[in-house]
Parts: structure tokens; sequence; C-alpha cells
């Protein structure tokens, strides 16, 4: 029967014999499960000829492209660090529709991810973290050979690289691959991390972004996420953020009137993120957040919950 310990013997030893024995192998991290295990099969397989690229577009998590990096390392990984954020406010500036919004963020990665890819001399591979979902999504639209995902979307890119593609993971489901994670000492706070979107903050922030409303939100979901460790809920949760919403309104702060923000908060339960019912998290709970997001973040003035389940709602709102 299957075992993740005999899964992970029996892919080092194809990963071994697949990938020659001087050959470079690219991977594209982002800090969620199935890039970092994928990471951790090639490390055991082929150690520094593993080349790790993750790259900060500006969007993620507080203090999370640091967390990452600094996980990456103490797990003896060769991963380089990019820090894109300026390219991809650029390429942002000013948009607004949710799918222009998308495919900035996913051009924008190409081009960074092509040029520190082209830094890896005699690279000859490019790694991907597809799992057998992925492969099932996408075989209607392109095809089973090119299975991509776009939340690690290189499209175009293993064509335009001259790249093979090795992808250790196509053959497990999630629960399968934290398995796998686990058998590698990958630490739990990767292991059981939330599903995180790629274009991250972006699509969390409605309307235009800046640089200003990405730190603003990223209080605020520190907050919330935090609080759900705090509480003993994050593991109960499937995913949860915070939308920063294109809205103000009015409040009273001592003798003041003020005119600020308004947050949505978002948690739901899901088997697979394809149907998902919104999170009954306990009323003290939602108290302690909203009060510590109104009185510590200056800009927010107003929190509400989100109880809208999955369908007709999405997760993300936008
Ligand atoms: P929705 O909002 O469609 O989200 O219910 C379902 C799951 O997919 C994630 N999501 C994305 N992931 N790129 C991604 O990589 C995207 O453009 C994107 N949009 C939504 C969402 O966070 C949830 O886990």
């Amino acid at each position: 029967s299957w075992t993740p310990e005999h899964f992970v013997s029996s892919m080092v030893a194809a990963l071994q014999h697949t990938i020659g024995e001087t050959d470079q192998v690219i991977l594209g991290l982002s800090g969620g499960v199935d890039s970092s295990v994928a990471a951790l099969l090639l490390h055991e397989a082929i150690g520094p000829r593993l080349h790790g690229i993750f790259v900060d577009n500006g969007l993620l998590r507080k203090d999370e492209y640091e967390g990452v990096l600094q996980a990456y390392e103490v797990l003896g990984l060769n991963v380089r660090g990019v820090d894109a954020s300026q390219e991809f406010y650029s390429a942002l500036a000013g948009l607004s529709d949710p799918e222009l919004k998308r495919k900035a963020i996913g051009r924008t990665f190409i081009e960074v991810f092509e040029r520190e890819a082209k830094k890896v001399e005699g690279a000859t591979w490019l790694a991907q973290g597809t799992i057998y979902p992925d492969v099932i999504e996408s075989v209607s639209v392109k095809g089973p050979a090119v299975t991509i995902k776009s939340h690690h979307n290189v499209g175009g890119l293993p064509e335009l690289m001259n790249l093979k593609v090795v992808e250790p993971l196509r053959m497990l489901f999630k629960d399968e691959v934290r398995e796998v994670g686990a058998a590698l000492n990958l630490p739990p706070d990767i292991l059981n991390r939330h599903p995180f979107p790629g274009p991250g903050l972006a699509i969390r922030i409605l309307g235009d972004i800046t640089p200003q409303k990405v730190l603003l939100l990223q209080k605020a979901d520190a907050i919330f996420i935090d609080s759900l460790r705090e509480y003993g809920l994050y593991d109960k949760i499937w995913q949860a953020g915070v939308m920063l919403l294109p809205i103000q309104s009015v409040g009273v702060m001592g003798d003041e009137r003020t005119y600020e923000q308004v947050v949505a908060l978002r948690a739901v339960t899901s088997v697979d993120g394809m149907t998902a019912d919104w999170a009954h998290l306990p009323y003290d709970f939602l108290a302690h957040v909203s009060n510590k997001i109104i009185n510590q973040v200056r800009g927010i003035n107003r929190v509400v919950y989100d109880i809208s389940s999955k369908p007709p709602a999405t997760i993300e709102w936008e």
C-alpha cells in the first residue's frame, strides 16, 4: 500500500534516474505546500543542483517573504529570493478590473522569472509543484503535456527557454502531498498553511492597487490570521483573509468624526475549495478581531463579516 516514506524513496530514485548527473534544475517557489514539497524531494535527489527562485511580488502577506525565505534556508535549500515588488506595482498602476490585474501580475511574473532563470548557468530542467487536481483541471484546456495553474503560471516559459519539465507531485492529491511533506520534515507552519492565491493581496484590494493600500491590508490581515492561531481556530478553517473594500464610511473617534476604509473578514470551511461554507466563527472571536483592527490600524474604522457561501459567492471577492 501507499506510504509517504515509500513514495519519497521511489520518487527520489526516479528523479536521480531521469535528471542527468550534472543537470541543473530551476523551480519557482511560492511558500505554499506544493512547491515546497517538490523542492524538498528534488533537494533529496540532486542537492544544490536544484535552484529555487522565490519572487516577492509585493502582494504577499505581512513578513511572509522574509519568513518563508528563512524557512527554506533552515531546510538547507538552495533558494534565491528576488524582490520585484516595484515591478509588480508599476504593472498594476491604475488597473481596477480583476482580470486585467491577474494578467498584469502573470505577465510580470514570467518576465521576472525568466530573467532570474537565465542567471542559472546550464539549466536544462524546469520543476513544477503541479499536483493531480491541477492536472485534471487543466487537461481540458491545455492538454496533459502542459499543466500549469495560474498561481505557478510559467506558461510558455519551458518552450521559451527550451527547458524540459519535471513534476514530481503530479500523481498526488493534496492530503498525500502533506503526508510526503511531513515525512520530509517540512515545518508545520508551511505544511498546514491555508491556500493563498497567486495574485495575492491584489485580488483582495477591490479597485486599483497602491503600495499604501497593500500596507494597510497587510496589517489588518496579520491581525486576523494571528488571532485565528491564538484562538486555536486556524487549523479548523480552509482559508481566511481580509478584503479591503473601495468604500469609506463614517465613524467616530473621541470627539472627531472619521471617514475611513471598510474591511471585510472572510473565512471558509471547505474540502477542496470548489464549494465552501462561511465559517461560523465565535462572536467573541469576531469582536476581538474587529476591535483590534479598528484600534491598531489607522485608516480602517469599520469591519464586517462575510456570511456568503460558495456557490453562489466565491471565496475571493475578485
Ligand atoms: P474562488 O475565489 O474562485 O477561489 O472561490 C477558489 C480558490 O482559488 C484561489 N484563487 C486563485 N488562485 N490564482 C490563484 O492561484 C488566481 O487567480 C486565483 N483566484 C482565486 C482562491 O484563493 C481559493 O483558494
